[in-house]
């Protein structure tokens, strides 16, 4: 399995670590295990955040960073060993582990974690944290303040200011590193898979779950533990619901299928979406629809560099799907004034992509200083314009009702410009048809 080799981490941490002030700390809790109902629990997914500091998968655990700190600046809170609760629920690292495997300095159980952890943050000037993304954490670290604070007299000093770690951390996950790139590549390798699987299986009269099962069963034969989002798979007139999520509906012939998914891999997502008509053959309408969206695709990437800011490939592909819903007839008008009074938001509502990492919609900023940031290699994104013409829509011919087109692909920008991460699933109007044409 393709993985963040243990090196990666201890890396992180010390880049994160030279970029805080100081004497100071940082800490940041383990995902808490979530549950579906009552004895069952949804399938245990570590926080980003955590998991980039780490790579340690376990829940119950608290990493503390302390920049300078002789006697080990890295020191993991985690559950102890335990052969009764192991042979229920599976193996744990234990704090031996901690630091044999996962690198850690010191590590400690993490029942003794407000005994410990104040005495560890007591005289550190400054606190990073995840502020407000964790109320019953934010408790814990004013408790373990408040500690401090009922000792002043004896000495102690709380510290005095308060930052959100997000900052450099989601700054550093912006950048995609070698081994990363690997991982993602990896994901979107099986994701495309996973695609063709689907659009060589698919026949009027399944469901719309039948091929998502296509796709669950590629992605676990990939060894993805799971997807990176609920998979969309959208026929007919569901096409046109941007987070369709129900998955239920009959294929029909002469209907287009729109399938937005991806799977994971070490917490690392992709996300792509195509979309096919269900009998194999493209409609007059479905492919003229069709061929705008892939065209302002193309002209996307071509504004995707390190010279190039964020918004101009939304740009791109609002001049292109403007342009051509007006030769269509479904707009009327000047393009230039369709595009200043965003009347093609009827259409295409949505942005023309976002960051991609450990979480779909990564984090990083999308303006610095109030301007578009400006694109730099190692930045991952997608870019996924589309047209949806609402079966409801009494403004345009009965012909165009109902048909949703989305296109989406991830990227990585490189100094030449960028690298197409998800090539391996076809897109062009005959590519599909060939690929579907070999499948029946
Ligand atoms: N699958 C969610 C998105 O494309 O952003
Ligand atoms: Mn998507
Ligand atoms: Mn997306």
């Amino acid at each position: 399995m393709i993985h963040i080799p243990r090196a990666e981490y201890t890396r992180r941490r010390k880049a994160l670590m030279a970029q805080m002030v100081p004497n100071s700390i940082a800490i940041l809790p383990a995902a808490a295990v979530a549950i579906r109902n009552r004895d069952v629990e949804h399938v245990y997914r570590q926080d980003s955040d955590f998991q980039y500091l780490s790579g340690f998968p376990e829940p119950a655990a608290v990493i503390v960073l302390m920049p300078g700190r002789q006697h080990g600046e890295y020191v993991l809170f985690c559950r102890e060993r335990n052969a009764e609760r192991e042979l229920w629920d599976g193996l744990r690292a234990g704090t031996e582990g901690a630091i044999r495997d996962f690198g850690a300095d010191d590590a400690f159980p993490i029942t003794d974690i407000d005994d410990i952890l104040p005495g560890l943050i007591e005289g550190r000037d400054r606190v990073y944290s995840a502020m407000g993304s964790n109320a019953e954490f934010d408790r814990h670290l004013m408790e373990w303040i408040n500690v401090i604070r009922s000792k002043a007299h004896l000495g102690a000093q709380p510290p005095n200011e308060f930052v959100a770690l997000d900052h450099l951390l989601h700054d550093m996950r912006l950048y995609k590193s070698a081994a990363e790139l690997k991982v993602m590549r990896e994901a979107a390798r099986i994701s495309c898979a996973a695609h063709v699987k689907a659009m060589q299986a698919s026949r009027a009269g399944l469901h719309e779950f039948s091929l998502e099962a296509e796709l669950d069963y590629e992605f676990r034969k990939g060894g993805a533990k799971m997807p990176a989002y609920g998979s969309i798979v959208a026929a007919g007139r569901n096409s046109c619901i941007l987070h369709y999520q129900r998955n239920d509906a009959l294929l029909k012939d002469g209907d287009l299928v729109l399938i937005d998914a991806g799977c994971e891999i070490d917490c690392y997502a992709s996300d792509i979406t195509r979309t096919w008509p269900v009998n194999g053959k493209f409609s007059p309408e479905q492919k003229a629809i069709y061929e705008i969206v892939l065209a302002s695709q193309e002209a996307a990437f071509a504004q995707i560099g390190p010279d190039k800011h964020w918004n101009q490939a939304h740009e791109a592909t609002v001049q292109v799907i403007t342009a051509g819903l007006v030769r269509l007839g479904l707009l009327q008008g000047d393009v230039d004034e369709l595009i200043a009074s965003e009347a093609y938001k009827t259409f295409y509502m949505h942005r023309a992509g976002h960051w991609l990492g450990m979480d779909v919609h990564d984090v990083g900023e999308y303006k610095v200083g109030g301007e578009w940031r400006v694109l730099e290699v190692g930045m991952a994104l997608t870019v996924e314009p589309g047209i949806y013409i609402s079966p409801d829509n009494l403004n345009v011919a009965k012909k165009w009702r109902g048909i949703g087109v989305r296109i989406e692909d991830d990227v990585v920008v490189t100094k030449q410009g960028c690298e197409i991460l998800t090539r391996g699933v076809p897109k062009t109007v005959a590519e599909i048809e060939a690929l579907m044409a070999a499948a029946r």
